[in-house]
């Protein structure tokens, strides 16, 4: 049997097309910023950004924990929403590498108030407290579903932190699906933040690699930490040249991985024992609670895998389903027909 992964949109293999670009780039070391295809894409990223300038980076946990180092000294506070992937999914890098103190807020959807920061910002000249130094958003925020923020929403609370002194980093791992589901510019994002760092090894379809855009200021020092953290790439045209392919073809499809998300958990929520909160299937992620089940979430992962569906467990009752280049509408109507079979 055939299997239909839906594990993560990282899964995503390259096309023959996206790989050839790779012949024909001028190559050189880009350490020393010689690497002609790397110049070009970071040109464009930061274009289409309306940044200063770009930065490319092997992934986008080194992007993050670059833009941190830039950003943040040792012992500074940062904000963040309490299921944020910089938080829970990168291995604590903010405190073991940054040395920086994570100061969580519960969003809704991924999405806090500009209110929650306020309060969340440590007093001045405090003889107690850490120094609030950054604001993190995601968006699309991974653990709420791939939910995304409105350019208003990032606005107010870009707003608090600007008042503040505060800087503001958006980790948007996947800003192109938020940016497409919201019909918001990604240029409207950038100009409420001061960095953003976006991944080309998601629903974009490439092998490797990230992207900071920032001021050239920001990028500058974002180049020594990169070095300082075993980033600096020598002929790293080979990874930038599908980006360029990526930023040129692969924006726009990424409406249908949307189409067949909603598509999915609408099959999914009308499956006895299954739970999907349909709001918030905004992108490429599909969250379902499957306890009416009967299962537990693992006991269900199993179940599916059996049937030739790879998925991952996302807690005690829920799993997670992404949808990604590679995977066609007919395979979420196979997905949907063989899991129907399976529960009955
Ligand atoms: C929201 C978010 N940020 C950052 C990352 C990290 O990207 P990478 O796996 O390239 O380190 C991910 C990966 O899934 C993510 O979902």
């Amino acid at each position: 049997m055939r299997a239909i992964d839906l594990r993560s949109d990282t899964f995503t293999l390259p096309s023959r097309e996206m790989l050839e670009t790779i012949l024909d780039s001028p190559l050189g070391d880009d350490v020393e910023k010689e690497d002609e295809t790397v110049n070009k894409l970071q040109e464009m990223a930061a274009s289409k950004f309306g940044a200063e300038e770009a930065l490319l980076v092997p992934s986008g946990t080194q992007g993050n924990l670059v833009s941190m180092l830039v950003h943040c000294r040792r012992g500074d506070e940062i904000i963040l929403e309490s299921d944020a992937h910089m938080y829970y999914y990168e291995i604590g890098g903010m405190s073991a590498l940054v040395g920086a103190i994570p100061r969580l807020i519960q969003g809704t959807r991924g999405v806090f108030t500009p209110e929650q920061v306020e309060e969340a910002i440590r007093p001045y000249d405090s003889l107690h407290y850490p120094p609030t130094r950054l604001v993190e958003i995601e968006n699309t925020h991974n653990r709420a579903g791939g939910c995304c923020w409105s350019a208003k929403q990032v606005s107010a609370v870009s707003k608090v932190a600007k008042d503040h002194k505060l800087k503001v980093h958006m980790d948007g791992a996947r800003i192109f699906n938020a940016s497409i589901a919201t019909g918001t510019d990604v240029k409207q994002y950038k100009r409420q933040v001061d960095s953003i760092s976006f991944c080309l090894s998601k629903g974009l379809g490439c092998p490797i690699g990230s992207l900071l855009v920032g001021n050239k200021e920001f990028i500058d020092q974002a180049r020594i930490y990169r070095k300082m953290v075993g980033g600096g790439m020598r002929q790293a045209g080979i990874i930038a040249a599908p980006g360029i392919y990526a930023l040129k073809n692969m924006v726009s499809r990424l409406q249908e991985d949307h189409d067949n998300a909603k598509l999915l958990a609408k099959g999914l929520a009308a499956m006895d024992g299954i739970k999907v909160d349909m709001k918030s299937v905004q992108t490429n992620i599909v969250i379902a609670d499957v306890s009416g089940t009967g299962k537990s979430s693992d006991e269900f992962v199993e179940l599916c895998k059996k049937n030739g569906i790879l998925i991952f467990s996302f807690g005690p009752q829920t799993v997670r389903f992404v949808t990604r280049y590679g995977i066609a509408k007919a395979d979420i109507e196979e997905l949907l027909a063989r899991l129907e079979r399976s529960l009955r």
